[in-house]
């Protein structure tokens, strides 16, 4: 009960005054069902007897000034049906509409909250966490909107229904329905059960959805390394596991129905005994009040069933709400108020440190200065704090102390949708969408300049691969498209971010995946860039930064050396023992594959 009001607020708050309506409809159902069944009792007496019901009935009918008639009270039935009909079928339409808005608003709502939230706070969530709540658990919210209706639609029935036993025989009429509640309250046990065994295997889906999940989305090393057989073992105890709870929850479940039922048998053959062995009265009275307890009975059973459902879907609005109220704390500031980026100035990073939530350190107190339209370099070994400088230019990342300028406004100062809309990213990790080349290009963008896309395809390095494909740049990329080779896929990104038409390009690490001749060729077309846009380059490959205007190096976390290129290489610091490193390298390569040649 406290559940059914607490949930009651609950869904006002989802739907609105929607909820009232849907509460006088069933309502309506409830009366012109009631008033339907309860003119069959005139039918089956022909004609009205002493008891309270009938003598209701002739009531009404005198106050319409209408005679009873056996074809009146069959047209009256008829009438009440048809109403009753109706009230459903509005009643399904209506709901209909609710639930279906119910579910698209809090998908829009989410997915909205998702997108605004802070970058480090979704860090944290698991993708398919995320993936979970947008595909399982609002539908879960919607079923248990769904079954909570049910719970309160099979009340109201059943609650017409023991009013009308009770204008019927009040004495019977409560001995029966004690008898029904202590039942009920014998019968908590084994709904106890039921609801444990409902949750279990809930639990139990969720465990075997996760794990089957990774299997699949990680077939490829699994069979490689024939290491689906041990995965397999564990999904099929999560299997076997599943299939034996659903199995006891069924068998619960028709035990449960069977009890009742033998029992409104009992109480039915009971009742004919008393009223017809004992009293010796008028059977159709009884056989009248025995078909209304069994209404009762089936709405009671109804209301059992469709309360264990909501109970198994009522924890999904807690873990949908707490995720909400989450996303609302962690709801990224975009400023949009705020100063709008003058492009033509620079950007600083004054004394800025990076501690994770994890605690690990990646920059401590560093100072860079990104001029506009120069072209900065950052190097270092792997983990030394670059892609963190990157992603705190796009103001993703914040500072943990220290802070980030704009032309001298400070980024919290700034309006962060101005600043973002100009900049374009090619991140390490490429993005590649199960999309179109094209849309893959565009971003899904309706009205393309064909030439301009053929041109930064060309740009990219990318036109005899996308030449070469049957569709050309409609060929579907991705998951269920197709799949290309690294060097491929950094070059359809770098088209992207160069169709953005960006006033500061990041590139972090954007030709790793390409042969030294593809990168070189790239970095070519870039050149026309230079001295346009502000550039952001990080790169491993230090050939690739020789046209840099400023170079800082990094060292765990730190700045050790800054300067443009050639300065570096006189110095003979750190950038000149990395730069002699590859040179050594690449010589070796040389040497090796020239051995190798020799040898064949
Ligand atoms: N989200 C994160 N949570 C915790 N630690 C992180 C996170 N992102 C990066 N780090 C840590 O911060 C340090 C710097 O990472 P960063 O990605 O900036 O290195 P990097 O210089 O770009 O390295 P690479 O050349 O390998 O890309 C690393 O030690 C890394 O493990
Ligand atoms: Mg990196």
């Amino acid at each position: 009960m406290r559940y059914l009001i607490e949930y009651f607020v609950q869904f006002r708050k989802f739907i609105g005054r929607r909820i009232y309506y849907l509460l006088i409809l069933t309502t309506l159902i409830g009366f012109a069902e009631g008033i339907g069944v309860t003119l069959f009792l005139p039918v089956l007496q022909n004609g009205f007897k002493d008891d309270k019901l009938s003598r209701a009935l002739g009531f009404v009918l005198d106050a319409l000034h209408l005679k009873y008639s056996f074809v009146l009270i069959l047209a009256f039935i008829l009438f009440f049906f048809i109403l009753r009909g109706t009230f459903i079928l509005f009643y399904a339409w209506y709901f209909g509409t609710i639930a279906a808005n119910l579910i698209i608003d809090l998908r829009r709502d989410f997915l909205d909250k998702i997108f605004k939230a802070d970058y480090v706070y979704i860090l944290k969530k698991e993708l398919g966490y995320i993936n979970n709540t947008i595909v399982r658990e609002i539908a879960c919210v919607v079923d248990a909107f769904s079954t909570y209706s049910s719970v309160i639609n099979y009340t109201i029935y059943g609650l017409v229904y023991v009013g009308l036993t009770m204008l019927l025989n009040v004495y019977v009429s409560t001995a029966v329905i004690t008898v029904g509640v202590v039942l009920a309250i014998l019968m908590r046990r084994l709904n106890l059960l039921i609801n444990k065994a409902s949750l279990d295997a809930s639990l139990t889906y969720g465990k075997f959805h996760s794990i089957l999940i990774q299997a699949l989305s990680k077939l490829k090393y699994l069979k490689a390394t024939l290491s689906e057989i041990k995965i397999s073992k564990i999904i099929n105890r999560e299997n076997t596991r599943l299939g034996n709870i659903q199995f006891k929850l069924s068998f619960l479940a028709s035990l449960s129905k069977e009890i009742m039922e033998i029992v409104v048998i009992f109480i039915v053959v009971g009742l004919l005994f008393y009223y017809v062995v004992i009293f010796k009265k008028d059977i159709s009275e009884v056989i009248f009040l025995a078909f209304l307890f069994l209404q009762v009975a089936r709405q009671m059973l109804s209301i059992q069933t469709a309360y264990r459902k909501f109970l198994a879907s009522r924890g999904s609005i807690e873990t949908f709400n707490n995720f909400l109220r989450e996303l609302d704390e962690n709801e990224e500031k975009f400023n949009l108020g705020g100063a709008i980026p003058d492009f033509e100035n620079e950007i600083l990073l004054r004394g800025v440190s990076m501690i994770f939530p994890n605690g690990k350190k990646a920059l401590d107190d560093v100072n860079i200065i990104v001029k506009p339209r120069f072209m900065v370099a950052l190097v270092g070994h792997s983990g030394s704090g670059k892609s963190t400088i990157a992603n705190m230019v796009t103001g993703i990342l914040k500072p943990t102390s220290g802070e980030v300028f704009f032309g001298g406004t400070n980024y919290g100062d700034l309006n962060l949708k101005a600043l973002r809309e100009k900049i374009g990213y090619v991140t390490q990790e490429d993005v590649i969408f199960n999309a179109s080349i094209k849309d893959n290009i565009t971003l899904w963008d309706e009205n393309v300049d064909a030439d301009r896309l053929r041109s930064i395809i060309e740009m990219s390095h990318i036109t005899r691969f996308v030449d070469g494909l049957k569709q050309k740049e409609d060929e579907i990329l991705g998951d269920n498209g197709l799949d290309i080779s690294g060097g491929q896929r950094q070059r359809v990104t770098i088209a992207r971010e160069l169709y953005k038409e960006a006033k500061i390009l990041i590139l972090d690490e954007a030709t790793s995946s390409l042969d030294s001749k593809s990168e070189k060729a790239i970095y070519e077309n870039m050149k026309r860039y230079k001295g346009e846009k502000t550039m952001l380059v990080i790169a491993h490959r230090l050939s690739t930064i020789k046209n840099a205007d400023y170079i800082y190096v990094f060292d765990e976390g730190r700045i050790v050396e800054e300067g443009a290129y050639e300065e570096l290489v006189r110095k003979t610091g750190e950038f000149k023992k990395m730069i002699d490193d590859q040179r050594l390298m690449e010589t070796e390569a040389t040497t090796a594959g020239s051995k190798t040649r020799n040898a064949g």
